[in-house]
């Protein structure tokens, strides 16, 4: 019984935290949640006829949240509970993050047998990669790069790997500024579209499909720009060496000459300090790794960018979050 009860204690809250996951992840796909947030009290019942959604599955859902005390529940309708309205309201980012990458961990042991490989047979959810860093990047990095966009009196942003385009807009908000995005992923670029059109701001952001690998710019766009933007992109191609950034530095220093170029990345952290204080650092880490990202100190992005010929203008660190924003030029 006592090994019953150190399980229980010791275990419960892995399996909890795996399956709670999972239940709102899919409640947010179907837009129950959405739904919850606007109405405050569901039926569910009528949201599963309304939507072509299973009733039995939809309600043990629902009870299993209500029994964790995500929920409150009066007959047929449920609402958040306080507790609740912080985990999905606070959380959306650590659910969409492990949504994103969710089918390599389905798929690790394959991975590390080498009977499946990432991007031939696996693949990341790319929209939700781009959701997920757009929740975050609202609560440092935009800030950050906005100020940094002000003080220097850029008007014309160019973004490489805008995703769904959330902090073009952001910036676009309260600012006089003109953008372009490219990503590489025709869904977020659709999605990005679709917001645009939402804030009413087609006149001001546009958005094209591309590889930063092989950009086409028009003369006219490429002379209109003060600074390209990229927001933790690049170390998604620091795989297998460094020389793949450094080439492409070296080409977008060749092809925007003199215009200015603002990285954010998050950088490595020790494995000594994470271990003091294993903070989300942690799992970012960790599904960078296994999908093949590079993740580096930020001494090793300066050098990056000095062999790419980019001198630093201006260099901020946030230790306690990982991240370093390099002004270059
Ligand atoms: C981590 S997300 C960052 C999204 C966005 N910059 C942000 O901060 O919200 C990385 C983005 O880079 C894009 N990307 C990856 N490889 C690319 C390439 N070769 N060309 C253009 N975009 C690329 C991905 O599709 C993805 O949207």
């Amino acid at each position: 019984m006592l090994t019953m009860g150190n399980v229980h204690n010791d275990i419960r809250k892995y399996m909890r935290n795996y399956m709670m996951t999972q239940c709102i992840l899919a409640l947010d796909e179907i837009g129950f949640i959405d739904c919850l947030q606007k109405h405050k009290w569901v039926d569910f019942i009528r949201f599963a006829c309304e939507n072509k959604i299973d009733k039995e599955y939809l309600e043990s859902v629902c009870e299993y949240l209500y029994v964790l005390n995500v929920f409150e529940k009066i007959g047929n309708k449920y609402g958040q509970s306080d507790c609740g309205r912080k985990i999905i309201g606070l959380s959306k980012v650590a659910f969409y993050f492990i949504h994103a990458y969710a089918p390599l961990f389905e798929n690790l042991s394959s991975l590390m047998k080498n009977e499946k490989k990432y991007k031939k047979d696996v693949f990341r959810r790319e929209k939700y990669v781009a959701e997920a860093t757009a929740e975050v990047a609202q609560w440092i990095p935009i800030p950050v790069v906005k100020n940094m966009i002000v003080k220097h009196r850029f008007k014309n942003v160019l973004d490489l790997g805008c995703g769904s385009a959330r902090f073009l807009i952001k910036l676009c908000e309260d600012n006089d500024l003109t953008c372009f995005g490219i990503d590489i992923s025709e869904e977020s670029i659709n999605c990005g579209k679709d917001l645009i059109e939402k804030n009413n701001m087609q006149k001001r952001i546009s958005l094209m499909v591309g590889d930063i690998f092989n950009l086409e710019l028009s003369d006219e766009i490429v002379k209109r720009i003060d600074v390209v933007t990229s927001m933790y992109v690049f170390h998604e191609f620091l795989h297998k060496d460094k020389g793949v950034v450094i080439k492409l530095l070296t080409n977008m220093k060749k092809n925007f000459q003199d215009k200015y170029l603002l990285v954010c990345e998050l950088c490595r952290q020790p494995v000594e300090s994470l271990r003091s204080n294993p903070t989300a650092i942690a799992e970012h880490h960790l599904f960078h790794a296994i999908s093949k990202q590079g993740i580096i100190t930020s001494d090793e992005w300066s050098e990056i960018f000095t062999k790419a010929g980019y001198a630093c203008v201006e260099e901020q660190h946030f230790d306690f979050a990982g991240q370093t924003y390099f002004l270059l030029r």
